[in-house]
């Protein structure tokens, strides 16, 4: 994985966050508007909040991934009751990369969209584990 690369790209984003997560939202609305509902009795303010600080965690954390996947297990494993599926993270993966791009404009290049393709991957592939645990547990 191009740390740098994570590490220059989100940078480059993070002085605009609230305009990053205001965007995410906006933009996953309108590609996927079968996850609404899901948000119905959801704060948005603090949902946008929660979201970026998810993110500044894992900025933070790009060198050292290890540390956080037990926070990563359990927050997959929370998204079971919100109705998140498999299927639904790589559409919100898609929609993050493109609303960081746009928010970055000119500056933001394919080795950007590559890095965080690759970390979104590991992320949501670790959060979709501690969902499984869930599903398993509730099965038994
Ligand atoms: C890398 C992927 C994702 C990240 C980093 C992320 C991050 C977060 C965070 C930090 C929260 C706040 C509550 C908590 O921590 O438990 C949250 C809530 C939520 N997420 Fe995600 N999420 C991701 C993927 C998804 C996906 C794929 C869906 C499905 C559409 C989803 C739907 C929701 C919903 C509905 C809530 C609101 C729950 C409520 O009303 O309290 N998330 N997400």
């Amino acid at each position: 994985m191009n740390l740098a690369a994570l590490e220059t790209s989100f940078d480059l984003v993070a002085p605009h966050g609230d305009e990053l997560v205001d965007r995410f939202y906006t933009d996953l609305f309108a590609a996927a508007p079968a996850v609404i509902p899901m948000f119905a009795n959801t704060d948005m303010v603090r949902q946008r909040q929660m979201l970026l600080s998810a993110l500044v965690l894992l900025r933070r954390s790009v060198r050292n991934l290890e540390a956080i996947v037990p926070a990563l297990r359990q927050m997959g494993a929370r998204h079971v009751a919100y109705g998140a599926r498999s299927a639904h993270y790589p559409i919100v993966g898609a929609v993050l990369i493109g609303a960081m791009a746009d928010v970055a404009g000119e500056a933001w290049t394919p080795e950007y969209t590559q890095a965080w393709s690759e970390a979104f991957e590991l992320v949501a592939q670790t959060m979709i584990e501690g969902a499984a645990e869930v599903r398993i547990a509730a099965a038994a």
